[in-house]
């Protein structure tokens, strides 16, 4: 952890010119942002180094524009709801290098606050050309990034700049880091991982990675019917990716030798339709799904039987739904199990750490977002690190 530097070894910043890097790319619905979370993540940066009386040029991307310019997707467009939640009035600013830029730092008071232009309208941005990240980085005295969630990606505003100015993790990476930390890196043992989510092929890197780390990993959601049925297991009409059956042996082999319980459920709720509340709607052994029936979540035994294993666990971390979640009652089983995390978290047994997009959709769906020790509002960057991948981002900090 004390590896890099945070906005603690900074000296006196009056009058400085800090360039931070935060992540706006904010899901939007007619005009404004539907959530806010990742501007309240990046919130106490941006006013500490504000009120320490430095001028503070927000760097960002916003959707994917490859390198031109956009008119739907100019950073301008979340200008108003980063000023909501930070209470203040900030400058927009065209441009991400040259006069314009130039002329608008002459402009700004210190402890004002300006916002560039999508860093991805420039070619150089996701090529991480050192000639565009100097020429960026010719703006500031200091570099910081509180994007934890793009640090995957290798792009000059997120790992370029950390090359040319001094840098610096914000308050939100250094929580981050922190949390992941005592997730995966130096972890209170037990530890016990949940994974779910509709397909196995998706996160194969990340049950590999995870089989040599934890003691206890959960399958949960549509993965698990692919984990059933390499055991033997008739899962009827179920999302199922049947050609990865021989993969899913392979990662419960290698479970085995390295001493992980793999925990897949053993009652399970199905129906014949998908949809709220069908009549067909029954709990059963995973031994007997009809042919025309199908898995939808994790059944009610089982689910207990997991609260207990948690109950023995130090350490949780959580990647994916239980179940189909967002029709009900499929999220009978997300919400049982984060409820008892949640009540374990709050217990002081366990530390608790989520992530990924449709994850902190089930927690809050669950009432529990804020009860769990750290949530992540990483997507893929959160996966890449359950892949055990050193985070170019990251890295350039240290
Ligand atoms: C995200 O929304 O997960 C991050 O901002 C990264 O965006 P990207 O997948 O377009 O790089």
């Amino acid at each position: 952890m004390s590896s890099f530097r945070t906005l603690d070894d900074l000296g006196d910043v009056t009058g400085k010119v800090a360039l931070v890097r935060v992540d706006l790319n904010l899901p939007m619905k007619d005009g404004s942002a539907t959530d806010v979370t990742r501007v309240e993540a990046v919130k106490p940066t941006i006013l500490e180094l504000a009120d320490k009386g430095a001028k503070v040029l927000l760097l960002a991307h916003f959707g994917r524009p490859k390198g031109q310019r956009h008119s739907t997707m100019s950073t301008s467009f979340v200008q108003g709801d980063v000023e909501k939640v930070l209470g203040k009035e900030i400058m927009f600013i065209p441009e991400v290098m040259g006069p314009v830029v130039e002329q608008s730092i002459g402009i700004l008071r210190n402890g004002d606050i300006g916002l560039l232009d999508n860093v991805r309208f420039w070619p150089g941005e996701e090529a991480n050309d050192p000639e565009f990240a100097r020429g960026i980085a010719a703006h500031g005295d200091f570099y910081v990034n509180d994007a934890f969630s793009a640090a995957h990606r290798a792009h000059a505003s997120t790992e370029g700049l950390a090359h040319h100015l001094p840098a610096y993790a914000g308050r939100a990476m250094e929580a981050e880091l922190k949390a992941l930390d005592a997730a995966l890196g130096n972890p209170e043992q037990p530890v016990a991982a949940v994974v779910g989510g509709a397909k196995v092929s998706t996160k194969l890197d990340v049950l590999e990675n995870l089989v040599g780390k934890v003691q206890h990993l959960i399958i949960g959601g549509g993965m698990a019917n692919t984990f059933l049925a390499a055991r033997g297991v008739d899962v009827g009409k179920s999302l199922c990716e049947h050609d990865l059956k021989d993969t899913a042996n392979r990662i419960m082999d290698q479970a085995d030798h390295a001493g992980c319980t793999v925990h897949l459920p053993y009652d399970v709720v199905v129906a014949k339709e998908f949809a709220a509340n069908p009549h067909s709607l029954r709990v059963c052994n995973v031994h007997e799904v009809a042919e025309e029936e199908m898995i939808l979540d994790v059944g009610p035994q089982a689910v207990e039987a997991l609260g207990d294993v948690l109950k023995t666990c130090r350490t949780l971390v959580w990647n994916g739904p239980m179940g189909a979640f967002e029709t009900e009652p499929f999220d009978a089983a997300t919400v049982a199990l984060a409820k008892t995390a949640a009540a374990l978290t709050e217990g002081g047994s366990l530390t608790s750490v989520a992530g990924g997009g449709d994850t902190v959709a089930a927690l809050a769906h669950a009432g529990v977002k804020d009860d769990f020790t750290f949530v992540s509002t990483a997507g893929g960057a959160f996966l890449e690190w359950m892949e055990g991948k050193d985070l170019p981002g990251v890295a350039a900090l240290k």
